[in-house]
């Protein structure tokens, strides 16, 4: 029941905002958004024709707002949003909130997907909805005809327009438009939208595209440059829908494989720096082509773009020699966001679409650890969040609401299958899953490209397009877990030589032994030499991670989110079992794929989320594992399995891990190997 008395003015509450406030009846339902700062997109300016402003009543009692909503509260369609909806279809339910007025207290909902132009919407992209505020607005305006009385010229009369309808008070308009103001002024008889950029408050805005006549739709790009894959969403701007998305190798993997081979490449030649951003701006500037072409859309449409990548990334794509980056103390050229034009990198976008890339944490960790912060939030919440995105160079952030701390970790690219003997990138043909008989110690695995077991009927058949190629990242960690499980490896990751009168699978291979895994061409073998170098990868993360609980005081995380296509294919049982990563519960170890991407889109598509990540990044706190004396101890305890110090509990409860047995690999005293293992450590930082 209303228990409000029945002079006050209606309440209004908007979902899912949560903003609420109280307006005289006849107000309409756009003003009231825009009164209380709640975003509501509009093109025409509240004329009924862009359809963009759609909202819906909610209707019921909501006791914890103690608002009764009903339909009979809202105005029933005039005749302009009669004539909208009979043009071009509302959808039932929905309402257009320019015209619609308030009548009583209302609940309303904001769609976050108002879709007015069918487009093809891929259904493999991130499904997240994200409240849209995006820093581009389309502005459609009738401007006054010009007047011998009045000497104010075509673009002072537009300005003066988009003041008056749009409150914009301080807006500049970009120089590339001056020379077209005039015949697109006149081509529709004085009506044009102007796209207006306005990130910041304090800015001033900019008219950057003008367009006679109402113009409806808008793109904008999220994308994030990884070593070794680029991805790219195109997007909507006014639904915020992802209309098209892509991916493609990053074209610098000719210039060296992982990271600091690149900065080599630039410091050993003279034009290194400008291959390479040419190579990255035109493999860019290529998806940008397959997006709009997949998406059906103009690229001279896409006005706003938002990057993430690593920092070498990051200053290769800007034109920045990353040389500074490859050592200490790692300096960035520029740290904080980049707001520039488009055209400034040679994207071929509409000419004054803009360009923002989000800051970076630290010299190790880029703007990518950035967009994965924004997109998993563990400064929004309590719980102490871990974050890993395992990469030649592994990015943690680990955090809640009180306190974030970041740092990078000297994996190497033992997790993507370099450095082992029968590595492979994950790609069609690799193995990706592994599982060993505790009996028998025979094994069976699973490839990519076949959801078939290698011990089902019909394997071989279902296999024989790709064969058995190699085994990736996934693959490897699983193959070590299982023969650590099995006692085929110690604790200490030595390969169990007694264990060749047992079964044929272990073979000599000089002081050393080695597990067979698939017999076939390629043979495939897990090596003593590929399990040490998963155990110094997998170390130098836990000896990170370590690092970042050390700060936070914690012995314990919360939860743990494994980014990048790495961590979506990884088993987290396995991962814990090998020791990667801390003693947590499973069904709170995570993938969140490519969460990078989806902190992108944040940032396309709502300007709050910049400022937000901003200020997060500017109270993270950077630990730079390099200068740790501890890391190097932290690092000799993480290469047993899953660690010599560190108890797992909570994985203990899922699975049964084996008593401890310590063996010499190939004669070698332990403490020889903790001296090795030290200096490794070194090394490595
Ligand atoms: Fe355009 Fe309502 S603002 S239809």
């Amino acid at each position: 029941m209303n228990a409000r008395p029945n002079h006050a003015e209606p309440l209004v509450l908007f979902m899912p905002s949560g903003k609420r406030g109280r307006f005289p009846k006849g107000t309409t339902v756009l003003d009231a958004a825009r009164q209380l700062g709640v975003y509501v997109e509009s093109v025409c300016g509240g004329r009924a024709t862009c359809g963009r402003c759609q909202i819906e009543v909610q209707e019921g009692h909501f006791a914890k707002h103690q608002i009764s909503s009903s339909k009979q509260n809202i105005s029933p369609p005039g005749s302009t949003e009669a004539r909208y909806a009979e043009k071009r279809e509302l959808p039932p339910g929905r309402r257009l909130s320019c015209s619609a007025t308030i009548e009583g207290d209302l609940v309303i909902d904001v769609p976050q997907d108002a879709v007015i132009n069918a487009q093809v919407v891929r259904k493999d992209a991130d499904t997240r909805v994200i409240e849209r505020y995006p820093a581009v607005q389309l502005c459609y305006v009738e401007v006054e005809q010009p007047d011998m009385h009045k000497p104010l010229g075509d673009l002072d009369r537009l300005k003066e327009q988009l003041r008056k309808e749009w409150g914009y008070k301080r807006l500049a308009v970009d120089f590339h438009l001056l020379s077209d103001v005039q015949n697109i002024l006149r081509q529709e008889n004085w009506a044009v939208t102007a796209a207006i950029h306005h990130d910041d408050e304090d800015d001033t805005a900019h008219v950057i595209a003008l367009w006679p006549g109402l113009k409806n739709e808008a793109y904008g790009l999220a994308c994030d440059i990884g070593s070794t894959t680029i991805a790219m969403h195109l997007v909507s701007l006014l639904s915020g829908r992802v209309v098209a998305s892509a991916g493609a190798p990053n074209p610098q993997i000719r210039f060296g494989e992982d990271l600091m081979s690149r900065v080599s490449y630039v410091m050993m030649n003279p034009d290194g720096r400008q291959a390479m951003t040419r190579a990255v701006q035109q493999e860019v500037s290529r998806l940008i082509e397959r997006v709009a072409v997949e998406g059906g859309v103009n690229r001279t449409d896409i006005l706003d773009a938002v990057f993430v990548a690593n920092p070498i990334m990051h200053h290769l794509f800007l034109g920045i020699d990353p040389t500074e980056l490859g050592g200490a103390p790692f300096a960035l050229a520029v740290s904080g966001a980049v707001k520039t034009r488009a055209s400034d990198l040679r994207l071929g976008l509409n000419r004054g679409a803009r360009l923002y890339m989000l800051p970076c944490i630290a010299g190790h960790v880029g703007a990518d650890a950035a967009a994965v912060t924004l997109s998993e939030g563990p400064d929004r919440q309590d719980e102490m969040m871990l974050i890993v995105d395992v990469g030649t160079n592994a990015e943690i952030v680990l955090g809640n609401r009180h306190r974030v701390v970041a740092a990078s970790s000297p994996t190497g690219p033992a997790f993507e299958g370099a450095e082992i003997s029968s590595g492979q990138r994950a790609a069609p043909g690799a193995i990706e899953r592994v599982r060993i008989d505790r009996e028998t110690l025979e094994p069976r695995f699973r490839v990519i490209g076949s959801e078939l077991w290698s011990d089902d009927p019909g394997f071989a058949e279902a296999v024989a397009e790709t064969g058995v190629t190699g085994i990736c990242g996934s693959g490897i960690i699983e193959a070590i877990a299982e023969m650590y499980l099995c006692g085929i490896i110690s604790e200490d990751g030595v390969v169990d030589g007694a264990l060749a009168a047992r079964t044929p699978r272990i073979e000599s291979q000089g002081r050393t032994f080695a597990y067979l895994l698939h017999e076939g061409e390629p043979r495939i073998t897990v090596t003593q030499n590929d399990v040490r170098a998963i155990q110094l990868a997998k170390a130098a993360l836990y000896a990170g991670i370590k690092l970042l609980m050390e700060k936070q005081e914690v012995e314990t995380v919360d939860s743990i989110r494994f980014a990048g296509a790495f961590g979506t294919f990884i088993d987290p049982m396995y991962a814990m079992v090998l020791g990667l990563i801390p003693d947590c519960e499973l069904e709170k170890v995570s993938a969140v794929g490519n969460a990078a991407g989806t902190g992108a889109r944040m940032a396309l598509l709502n300007r709050n989320h910049r400022r937000g990540i901003e200020a997060t990044v500017r109270r993270i706190e950077k630990i730079e594992t390099a200068l740790e004396p501890k890391f190097q101890e932290h690092f000799v305890h993480a290469m047993a399995l899953p660690n010599k110090v560190d108890p797992f509990p909570k994985l203990s409860l899922q699975v049964q891990l084996p008593p401890r047995k310590v063996l010499a690999e190939g004669g070698a005293e332990a403490p020889r190997r903790r001296s090795r293992e030290k200096r490794i450590a070194r090394r490595r930082q």
